[in-house]
């Protein structure tokens, strides 16, 4: 049973008195090489990059620094994605499925090097990181057996294992050496300082409304003003309104989140269980010793599920597992999976200087700052090896998938049958029925995850304008 106790929201942003100073929102028309909207981990790495390269960037968030997902995130900085290089090696060939892993050990090593070179204090920790079953079924064994094979011959540091440091016995895991786990607002005000020493200039409370590719330039309106740029970087979790169409190409799952104190010292690894219902940990240094943030209880946004209820599964799990003294804070937040499990980085279809980075399926840490990587390197005309695999363009999986077209089936459905509940408002991206989340008090819609405030102002897009709460209700 949950006891209701700590505080209800991140513990990466609950610390106000270290956050950066408010920027202030967009006001009037600005012109500028690289325009970025959004201002996670993969807005504020690509700024960077770029106002590095020597253009003259502007970055618009529609909220604060951080507060996106990577705000919420659990905060490993791993190539280890649960289990997905066998899956890569099967279905992209060796040579792609090579492309995810390089990409992934470039945006751990670009981590590692900022917060060196840049000073930034956010607890960043050397850990591994081990994905295990404590399943006696031989599919699943036979699956970690397959993927430290997979992971290895595509030169990542992985080895089998059968013991795990958590306090129950596993059958079999995989282990990455040499991974990270950090502070992830903090890595993001440190690297927003860097953009605006660097020459950048950064917006908050701006919330765009659209962007328009006109001959040579891209034009980027929001809510204060607009922005006139040679290129414009859509780096907002999931692209907004209908940009290159991905809110049908992905699907919005969310997470549950706890940060803990165990009375004795938390596992040093950074570990994720395939069983059912999946389990993530890793060590919360700012927590001291026995700090321990506990992650999991997924579903779709906006799913008829009882979400206190995912709540007090996660705090009954995390209290029968270890020697729990203090629950400190809970959260949930949300990201996008593509069918294949890769993101999409790179043009969209239909542009040439709008660059797009999305679909990180709940690994967007190593992926976005890899992103970062990559676009800038786009931006700047240079090559990236490893960015076939990441095609913003494919459609291939698309077809393969057919939970793909899940949301869109949805708004069609709503829309034929009319199913739109007076009672409940609709999405202003499709007008799809939203839904009263308990836990978050906020509108969710399950058609492709915009949320929204109580009183109607967005939370998180597609959607870019706000919901009537009261003409509905
Ligand atoms: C519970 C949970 C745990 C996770 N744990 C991990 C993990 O341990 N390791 C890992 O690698 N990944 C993890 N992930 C995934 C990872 O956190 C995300 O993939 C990553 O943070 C995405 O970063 P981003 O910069 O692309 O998006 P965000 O951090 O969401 O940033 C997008 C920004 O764009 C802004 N924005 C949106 N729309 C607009 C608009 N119209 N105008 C202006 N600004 C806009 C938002 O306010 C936001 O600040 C987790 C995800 C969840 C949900
Ligand atoms: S997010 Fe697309 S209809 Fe709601």
């Amino acid at each position: 049973m949950s006891t209701h106790e700590g505080t209800h929201g991140s513990v990466w942003l609950d610390d106000p008195g270290r956050r950066r100073q408010p920027a202030s929102p967009l006001v009037g028309d600005a012109e500028a090489d690289v325009v970025v909207v959004g201002a996670g981990i993969t807005g504020l790495t690509t700024a960077l990059l770029a106002a590095r390269d020597g253009n003259r960037v502007v970055v618009l968030e529609a909220r604060r620094v951080g507060d996106g997902t990577t705000g919420y995130t659990t905060g490993k900085v791993t190539a280890q994605h649960s289990l997905i290089y066998a899956h890569l090696v099967e279905w992209a060939g060796a040579d792609r499925a090579r492309q995810y892993a390089d990409a992934n050990r470039a945006g751990i090593d670009l981590v590692a090097q900022l917060v060196e070179e840049l000073r930034i204090d956010c607890s960043l920790t050397r850990a591994d990181a081990l994905v295990y079953t404590t399943s006696e079924d031989s599919h699943k064994i036979r699956a970690m057996e397959d993927e430290a094979v997979a992971a290895r011959r595509l030169g990542l540091p992985a080895s089998l294992v059968g013991e795990s440091g958590l306090p129950f016995p596993i059958t079999a895991g995989v282990s990455f050496t040499d991974q990270l786990h950090l502070h992830p607002r903090r890595y993001l005000d440190g690297l927003a300082d860097a953009v605006v020493a660097a020459g950048g200039v950064i917006h908050e409370q701006t919330r765009v409304t659209g962007v328009t590719e006109e001959r040579g330039h891209v034009v980027v309106e929001a809510d204060g003003g607009k922005v006139t740029a040679t290129s414009a970087v859509i780096a907002t979790l999931l692209p907004f309104g209908l940009v290159g169409g991905y809110f049908a190409r992905t699907r919005p799952t969310m997470s549950y989140g706890l940060a803990v104190r165990l009375r004795g010292a938390a596992p040093a690894a950074m570990t994720i269980s395939v069983d059912d219902p999946t389990r993530s940990t890793r060590p919360w240094p700012d927590g001291g010793p026995g700090g321990l943030i506990v992650v999991g209880g997924g579903h779709e946004v906006g799913a008829d599920v009882d979400t206190e209820g995912r709540y007090a599964e996660l705090e009954a799990w995390a209290r029968a597992t270890f020697d729990v003294a203090e629950l400190s804070h809970r959260w949930s937040a949300h990201d996008y999976t593509t069918p294949d499990r890769v993101p999409y980085i790179g043009r969209p279809p239909l542009h040439r200087n709008v660059y797009v980075a999305t679909g990180f399926g709940k690994w967007g840490l190593a992926n976005g700052s890899a992103a970062g990587l990559a676009i800038s390197h786009l931006i700047a005309g240079h090559d990236t090896p490893w960015l076939p695999i990441f095609d913003a363009g494919r459609i291939e999986g698309v077809r393969s998938v057919p939970t793909l077209v899940g949301g869109n089936v949805k708004v069609a459905a709503e829309l034929v049958t009319g199913e739109l509940r007076r009672e409940a408002p609709r999405c202003s991206h499709m007008g799809c029925r939203l839904r009263w989340n308990d836990a978050e008090e906020t509108w969710d819609c399950h058609c492709h995850g915009s949320r929204f405030a109580s009183d109607g102002q967005v939370l998180a897009g597609p959607a870019v304008t706000p919901v009537d709460v009261g003409a509905d209700g």
